[in-house]
Parts: C-alpha cells; structure tokens; sequence
C-alpha cells in the first residue's frame, strides 16, 4: 500500500509525539524537553529525550531515534506503512488509497519481507501437498505435530534438490540479490546461484506482528553430517538478538495470563503451544539477550525458564537470571528430569504435568542454590562462601529493595548465616556496582561528546567546524528565517564537513519542499549514522543548558536571540570562505606561470577584498566581530 506523501505529512504534522510515546514510556518535564528512561536499552538514570517543539526523540545512550513514525516502527517491530496507519487511525483520518498502478517503489523492507513470504508459501506447499513432501509429513507425523499446528506455524519442507526454490523465485520474479541477502539462497564461485535450504524441515520465523522475517531448516536425518539446523543470517529484517521464537502466536496468552515460559527449541514452543500451553517463547538455543528481555517486557515481567536438562541449558539458563534480574522480572525456573526437554517431556506426559511444573517452578534462588549444589561448591566452606557470595550479587541485580530483603533472610535462613553478615556483603556488592555503573554512564557520555567531534576532518580547521556544528545546530531549530537567512548565502556544499554538507542539503531539499520542521528533515536524512548526529545536535544543547527553564515570555528573546546568532556566523562563515579562497587564490598566483591567469587572479582577490570588507561593514548586522 502507498499512502500519498499529504497524507503522510498530514499525520505527522497533528500527531503529538509527547503524548505517543508518554502511552509506552513515563516521561517527567525537564525544561523545554521531557526525558524518561530509553525503552530500546536498559539504563538506570534516563537519557531519553523527547522534544515537543521539533517532534522528535533520541536516546543519548544508545542513539535510538527519530519522529512519531520511528518511534512506533522501532517499539513495535513495525513497518512505515503500519506506523503511519496506526497514527491515522489514532487521529481518526482515512487514508486514501493511492489508485495510481503499484509501479511505485517499494520500500526495501518491504520488498525483503515479499521475498520471505513467496518462499514461505513455497515451502508449506511442499510440506502439505507436494509427492516429494511426504517424507516431512511422515516425520512431523512420527513427532506427533499435528497438521492443524503445521498451517498455525507455517511449518514447511525444502526439497533436496539445489535449485528448487531458485526456480520458484526466479518464476516470481524476486531480485536474486536481494533472496541472498536474506539468505534464501547462496552463489557458488563462479556466480550461479543455489537453494541455501536442502531436505530440511522450515520454521518460519516471525516477528511480533506476524510479519516473516527468517527461516530455520532442521536436518531430518540426526544422523547427517551437517549443522542440525540453518538459520536465517543477520539482515535487514531479521536480527537474532532481538527475535523471541513463538512471541506472534504467543502474545496474546502471554498479556492474559501475565507469564511467560521461556524454551529454547523451535520444537518446545510449538509442542507446547499445540497442548494448550500457549504463552510460550524461545530463545533459539542461547541465554536471553537484552534486547529480548525488554522485548518480552512489553508483554510481562514474570518468566519461567525451562532450558533443557543439559549443562549448556543450564548454563543458558544462569546467565538469562542476570538479565532477566536486571531488568526487574520475577524469574523461577523449571528443571524437567535430565534427558527431558519440554517438547518430549508434555509428549511424554501430557499437559497436566507440564502445568504442574509450571506450578512448581522454582525461584532463582532455590535454582541457582541447587546449581552450585550439584557442582560440589558447598563441600567445604571456602567453596561455600564462594558460592553464597556468588548469590548474593544475583540479588544485588534487583533494583526493589524490599524484594532484595526478603531475599536476604531466605538465603540467611538457608545457610543458617547471620542476616547483618549478609547485609554488609550485599551493601558491598550494591556500592561495587554503583561504581562501575557511574564508570560506564561516564564512557557513555564520553563517547556522546566525541562522537561529533571525531567527526571532525584533519582537513577541517577547529574554528572552520565549531562555525559549521553551530550553523546546523541553528539550522534545526525548525525557524523558516535562519535557514533562509543560512541558505541565502551558504551553499551546502560550502560545508567542508562531510557530514555537516549532507545534513545542509537535506535542509535545503525540505526547505524548497516546504517543510523545515526538524522531524522532517530527520527523516530525510537516510544515513544512520548522519541522523545520529542530527538528533544529537538538534537535542544536545537543551540537556543542559537551564534557559530553557526560564520564562515563557523568554521565548521570543531566545528565538531573536538565535536569528542574531544565525547571522554572525553565516557572516564569519562568509568572511571565512572568502579568506580561504583568496588564500587558494594567492598560492596559485605564486605558481601561475601564465601572466594574464595572474592578472586574473588579483582582479578577482581584489574583489574579494572588497566583498569582504561590506560585510565586515556590516550589511546592518551586530558589532560581535
Ligand atoms: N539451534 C541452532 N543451531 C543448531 C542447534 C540448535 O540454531 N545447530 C537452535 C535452534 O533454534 C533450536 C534451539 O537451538 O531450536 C534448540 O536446540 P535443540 O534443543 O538442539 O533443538 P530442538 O529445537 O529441540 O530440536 P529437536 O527437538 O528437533 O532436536
Ligand atoms: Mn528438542
């Protein structure tokens, strides 16, 4: 669907960005901007900053950020075209739908996402009804998935063949290059193309809105000497780290009945989800990521984690506590009898059972007690004070104090210790972490500072970039009349920055679009790294300056204020242009070995000189210079 670009503006232009992104994430006033804490990374102390004057948000932390669109299509997994939707109908406008032919271009997700679906079609055809297909039927048959739960899933086959799929795409005229970049198929040596999937089951993989970002193809035969699954590679639509397997089927169940169970095989959540344990996810096979943690916090915070039996499960499973800890969710876990994972075990057992392990689940404390158990770390006390050390700074992860008390007298009880002594050894741990907390939050701000800095050039003066850094901080304060009075006289090219040039000709291609408004021209900008540096910019300032706190009759001051600003430096900038060219002008004078070139080269500095000195003059501007 194409939404005509008046439409989209339209949006944008009646939707208030503070009061969408206050529905997702509490936000406190700080002078003119609000700030709360960043909901695309875990942090304590906020850096999140959301503009009401230029409609725009932008983590200082992690660098998220962007307009109303960006928000929703980053918190929600969604696409352009969702986000703009959603926006619409929470304003209620219709959307006209573009009756001009879908020649137009489609967005590269888009496409991407069009790709996965064709191939995701192909392959639950030949699970269902192809001759070659029945091979996979037998064995989704022999691992009693139901042929109800093959549609819900989109299960599917890849024949063994090397082209099969090739042929299906080339038939539905998908870009190859692109089928690649996601990972559906492979070029050999000398350039042809392959199926990357042969003779393996497929899991689609989707997104939370059901969208299907990548695939996951299992061996058939345990015994065959490959990797026992292939799995889609990193790109634009697809990143492990933040994908939960089963969370689009899940979701719902998962909001109702405020808990989640956390697997970690494909199989788990499907034989789960098809016995009635619907509110499932996995990992696919690692510990938890962040990204996945804040993930699932949209949906809950309590978790119950059933890795398998085995000592990489349970390793999975310890280091998904610290995450998950950290990131305030209630954790038990569930340790089913060894060479049992969730899949066989409610096959083997039935529903019933599996609930009671559910029921039964441990919290992280019993479990991770018996870990240290089962290793041997309390058959002599040094090992034991270890290992109650070791507990101790997972409840040092939990930001409420009153759960972390509670904590403390279980584990005194437990080991029959002192409550004070344990007391004193969880202070220690909450000072330790304190430090190293202030210590990355400083490399964090380090790093935000130098991050414009080194953006500066060997060729760039440090006087030529502070004026350009100014120039376009002023640019994006959405005012019709700097950017005029700016592109008046200031080429964007004229910017020796790199970076600086292209955030210039993308306020001029909006301005002679007619729209300046910051949230605009952010979105212009296509490089990632370029927008960073123009949130950054556009936001910077206002963390820390206090005028903003002033006066709403300051307003226009500060506004006139700016204009002047504006037009000393685009004439400094100005001075500094002509001076560098007569500069350029002279050496060339000094190796010119044609005499009317020469001539030529002093009338036009002559020139110059004079521009120079009307402006210096003043064209009616302030005496700054
Ligand atoms: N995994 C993977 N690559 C492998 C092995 C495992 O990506 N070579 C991931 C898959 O997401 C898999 C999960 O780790 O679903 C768990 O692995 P495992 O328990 O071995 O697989 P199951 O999904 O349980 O498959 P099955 O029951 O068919 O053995
Ligand atoms: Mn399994």
């Amino acid at each position: 669907m194409q939404i005509p670009e008046h439409q989209v503006e339209e949006i944008r232009a009646n939707t208030d960005i503070v009061d969408l992104i206050s529905g997702y994430v509490q936000l406190r006033k700080r002078g003119r901007n609000y700030i709360g804490l960043c909901p695309f990374h875990n942090e304590k102390t906020p850096s999140f900053t959301v503009s009401p004057d230029k409609q725009i948000y932008h983590c200082f932390g992690c660098h998220a950020g962007g307009n109303a669109y960006k928000f929703l299509m980053e918190y929600k997994n969604i696409s352009f075209v969702e986000s703009v939707q959603e926006l619409a109908e929470n304003l209620g406008i219709k959307l006209e739908e573009n009756s001009a032919p879908n020649t137009e271009e489609k967005s590269e997700f888009e496409e991407l996402y069009e790709i996965n679906v064709i191939a995701a079609k192909y392959f639950s055809n030949n699970l269902l009804k192809s001759d070659g297909g029945k091979i996979a039927r037998e064995y989704f048959k022999n691992r009693k998935i139901k042929s109800t739960t093959n549609t819900t899933f989109g299960l599917g086959y890849a024949l063994p063949e090397w082209d099969k799929l090739l042929h299906h795409l080339t038939e539905s005229k998908v870009n190859l290059q692109k089928a690649k970049d996601i990972g559906l198929i492979d070029t050999r040596d000398n350039g042809t193309f392959y199926d990357k999937y042969r003779g393996r089951t497929i899991f689609p993989i989707f997104s939370p809105n059901g969208r299907v970002i990548g695939f996951g193809g299992r061996v058939m035969n345990k015994e065959e000497k490959t990797a026992k699954y292939i799995n889609s590679p990193e790109s634009k639509i697809y990143s492990k780290r933040k994908t939960l397997y089963g969370l689009y089927h899940s979701k719902e169940e998962i909001r109702r009945l405020d808990r989640a169970i956390l697997v970690e095989g494909y199989m788990d959540v499907i034989s789960l989800f098809q016995n009635g344990v619907k509110n499932v996810v996995a990992s696919s096979g690692t510990a938890l990521t962040e990204e996945q943690v804040l993930l699932l916090s949209r949906f809950t915070k309590n978790i119950v984690v059933n890795f398998d039996a085995d000592l990489a499960g349970q390793k999975a499973a310890t280091r998904s506590i610290e995450v998950l800890l950290k990131n305030g969710f209630d954790v038990k876990l569930i340790s089913l009898p060894n060479g049992e994972d969730p899949d066989s075990y409610i096959n083997n057992f039935g529903t019933e059972e599996f609930n009671k392990q559910v029921e039964n689940a441990k919290d992280f404390l019993e479990f991770q007690t018996e870990q240290f158990s089962n290793s041997g770390a309390f058959d002599d006390s040094k090992k034991s004070a270890e290992a109650i050390r070791e507990l101790v700074k997972y409840v040092a992860l939990i930001e409420d104090e009153l759960k972390r008390n509670i904590l403390i007298k279980t584990i005194s009880k437990k080991f029959n210790l002192r409550e004070k002594l344990l007391e004193k050894e969880l202070d220690n741990v909450l000072e330790l972490n304190e430090k190293n907390e202030t210590k990355s939050k400083v490399r964090i701000e380090k790093k935000n500072t130098t991050n414009i800095s080194l953006l500066q050039n060997e060729t760039d003066s440090n006087a030529s970039f502070q004026f350009e850094k100014e120039l376009i901080k002023l640019m994006l304060e959405s005012s019709e009349e700097i950017i005029e009075n700016v592109l008046d006289y200031i080429h964007p090219d004229d910017f020796k920055n790199k970076t600086f040039n292209t955030i210039a000709s993308t306020v001029e291609k909006c301005y002679h679009k007619g729209g300046i408004a910051t949230s605009q021209i952010i979105e212009e900008i296509s490089d990632e790294s370029v927008k960073t540096v123009a949130l950054s910019l556009a936001l910077g300032d206002e963390i820390i300056s206090d005028k903003w706190n002033k006066k709403k009759d300051d307003e226009d001051k500060i506004k006139l204020n700016h204009l002047q600003k504006a037009k000393d430096l685009v004439r400094k900038f100005r001075i500094s242009l002509i001076d560098s060219q007569i500069k350029a002008n002279n050496h060339q004078i000094v190796v010119e070995e044609n005499e009317e070139a020469i001539m030529e080269l002093m009338r036009e500095n002559k020139e110059l000189t004079l521009q120079r000195k009307m402006i210096m003059d003043g064209e009616g501007n302030s005496d700054l210079i």
